[in-house]
């Protein structure tokens, strides 16, 4: 029997994509193990979230470390402890850096909720909506040291044509549960 490709899975809010994954995992839709959630937000939703999976969590302060480098690198030993195959960031909002970047490149992804290039950043859907978008989307992508930056994986378009960001929100929601579940699927074999 071969060995299930390991999971680390990098959030800041709520978690429903972690969740996405972690349940794909345990139900067997994918044939991969979550073995690590890291969240730089004590206190975020995801936490509760892992436990219920019995998922091993590795909270921390970005505040209590003198820099990036020191806190990605006790990340990355982390990582390595475990074997990690894939590190997917799902809300994780932060730009990783070269610590990181160093050890996993080719090996972290991310989920943005716009069709990019278009709309980066923290308030994507908000942006998109201003702009009069019709046409909206998720974008995987794979990490490299720039804001929502790297080679495109996967999208997918919806459309929408009212002016309600919790709406795009919720659609892009849907979409991006399957969505990130395909490509990792996709991705490990
Ligand atoms: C997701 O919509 C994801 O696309 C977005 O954060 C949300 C996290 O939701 N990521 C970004 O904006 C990255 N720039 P979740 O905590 O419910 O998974």
């Amino acid at each position: 029997m071969t060995q299930k490709k390991k999971l680390a899975v990098f959030a800041s809010g709520s978690g429903t994509n972690f969740e996405a994954i972690a349940a794909a995992c345990a139900d067997g839709r994918l044939d991969a193990e979550v073995v690590l959630m890291v969240c730089d937000k004590p206190g975020a939703l995801v936490i509760e979230r892992a436990q219920r999976f019995g998922i091993e969590s590795f909270v921390f302060s970005p505040k209590s470390y003198a820099s990036k480098a020191d806190y990605e690198k006790e990340i990355v030993e982390m990582l390595q402890a475990r074997q990690v195959d894939l590190v997917c960031l799902a809300g994780y909002m932060r730009i990783v850096s070269d610590v990181l970047l160093n050890a996993y490149r080719g090996k972290i992804i991310n989920i943005h909720p716009s069709l990019l290039p278009a709309f980066k950043g923290a308030h994507a859907v908000e942006d998109a909506v201003a702009y009069g978008v019709k046409v909206y989307g998720i974008t995987i992508h794979f990490v490299d040291e720039t804001l929502d930056g790297g080679k495109i994986i996967a999208q997918r378009a919806f459309p929408y044509e009212g002016n309600d960001p919790a709406e795009v929100h919720r659609l892009g929601q849907k979409i991006e549960h399957e969505i990130y579940v395909d490509t990792i699927r996709k991705l490990l074999i």
